[in-house]
């Protein structure tokens, strides 16, 4: 087992869930299940349709207490919605989960969102877990404590920082994600290499076969180096001061790109990351041979780096409207060096425009 602890993070990687419940008492420097039990009175599991029919009977046979419940939630980001967190709120006081009580969270990042604004908010918060069952979720929205629901078309307007006792990450978990979603969490893997860890660039260049088949230890190895970026840089920023920005890196031109263009948020993110070294190498800030190599892993991950949509103006509007930027300019994190990125606000609106025209499908 891995452990990655800082003063904010608290996060474990395995193959299984065996030691579930082992760590937990760790985290909360107890000796035993029993000690455990009676720090939380009930135990609330809140799972998706499909973490419900491959993950949780596992789960469970791991998960020891005297009043266990479960919540099943329908998949997908329709309800990271007010209906299902009043439902669940509901329900978390028809059964009598007290300050007492621990929420795990069983799934991808839309579980781990709701249900950690569910615990940021019962009875003025209470502690959860995340066990994160997607590849984004477990090098991503699980660590660091941002919580939420959307409202409309607003994404994670209503929220809260509440961070989880512990993350567990199962890696095995990956094995039962449909491949489409796994190929999107690698958008976010790329992503944590060219910000922090250029090794790891190499890394998913040599071993991208056996990442491809998802083999245990290579996942371990990949997953515990991106959570490790993710949980330092929370650890210095908890709140979003300024170096948390840096993860932003091809989301602010991804944003616009994944609500016009219907793919994946991964994908949006490799073709957003594209125009960011389009932009880079414009401003003479990178050799090229970087960029050559982030193209060769695209290639070999299949990962888009254009997209299908006729109007660049209106992908360029939306980012402007970012809830990121300030004082009306527009931030971008551009690589700067291998491994390496920078948060500029000055770069001139017409090359924007331009860059993001270059990755339009002919
Ligand atoms: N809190 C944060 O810091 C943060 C960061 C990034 C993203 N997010 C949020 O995360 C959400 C996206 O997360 P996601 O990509 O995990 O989406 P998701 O939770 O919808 O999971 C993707 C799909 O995979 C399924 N799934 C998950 N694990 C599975 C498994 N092991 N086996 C089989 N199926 C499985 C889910 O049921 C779903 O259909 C968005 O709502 C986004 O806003 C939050
Ligand atoms: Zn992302």
């Amino acid at each position: 087992m891995e452990r990655i602890i800082n003063n904010t993070c608290k996060i474990y990687i395995d193959e299984g869930y065996r030691s579930f419940q082992k760590c937990l008492y760790e985290v909360c420097n107890l000796n035993s299940i029993e000690e455990l039990n009676k720090k939380y009175d009930a135990y609330f599991v809140i799972c998706d349709y499909n973490t419900y029919n491959y993950q949780l009977y596992n789960m469970m046979t791991h998960l020891h207490g005297s009043y266990i419940y479960e919540y099943i939630i329908n998949p997908g980001e329709d309800s990271k919605s007010l209906e299902d967190y009043e439902r669940i709120i509901t329900y978390c006081k028809k059964v009598n989960l007290s300050r007492k009580s621990l929420i795990i969270a069983l799934g991808g990042g839309v579980v781990g969102d709701l249900a950690g604004f569910v615990a940021a908010t019962y009875m003025r918060g209470i502690d959860y877990v995340q066990i994160p069952t997607s590849l984004l979720a477990q090098v991503d929205s699980s660590i660091g404590g941002k919580t939420g629901i959307n409202l409309g078309n607003s994404k994670n307007i209503i929220g809260a920082f509440h961070q989880p006792k512990m993350t567990f990450i199962n890696v095995e978990s990956l094995k039962t994600l449909p491949e489409k979603e796994y190929l999107s969490g690698m958008g976010e893997v790329i992503k944590y290499a060219l910000i922090k860890d250029y090794d790891l660039l190499n890394y998913l260049i040599d071993n991208y076969e056996d990442i491809l088949d998802i083999k245990t230890s290579t996942m371990i190895n990949m997953v515990r180096r991106c959570a490790q970026i993710k949980a330092d840089i929370v650890n210095e920023d908890e709140k979003e001061g300024g170096l948390r920005r840096i993860l932003n890196l091809g989301h602010t031109f991804a944003h616009g790109i994944e609500k016009l263009c219907n793919i994946s948020h991964g994908e949006a993110v490799t073709i957003g990351i594209n125009m960011a070294f389009k932009l880079s190498l414009r401003k003479n800030l990178i050799e090229p041979e970087y960029y050559n190599k982030f193209l060769e892993l695209c290639e070999k991950f299949q990962l888009p780096l254009n997209f299908n949509y006729e109007d660049e103006k209106e992908i360029f509007n939306i980012m402007k409207n970012d809830k990121k930027n300030s004082f009306n300019k527009i931030n971008l994190v551009l690589p700067v060096g291998k491994g390496n990125v920078e948060v500029v606000d000055n770069i001139e609106e017409d090359l924007i425009i331009d860059v993001i025209k270059e990755c339009k499908n002919a």
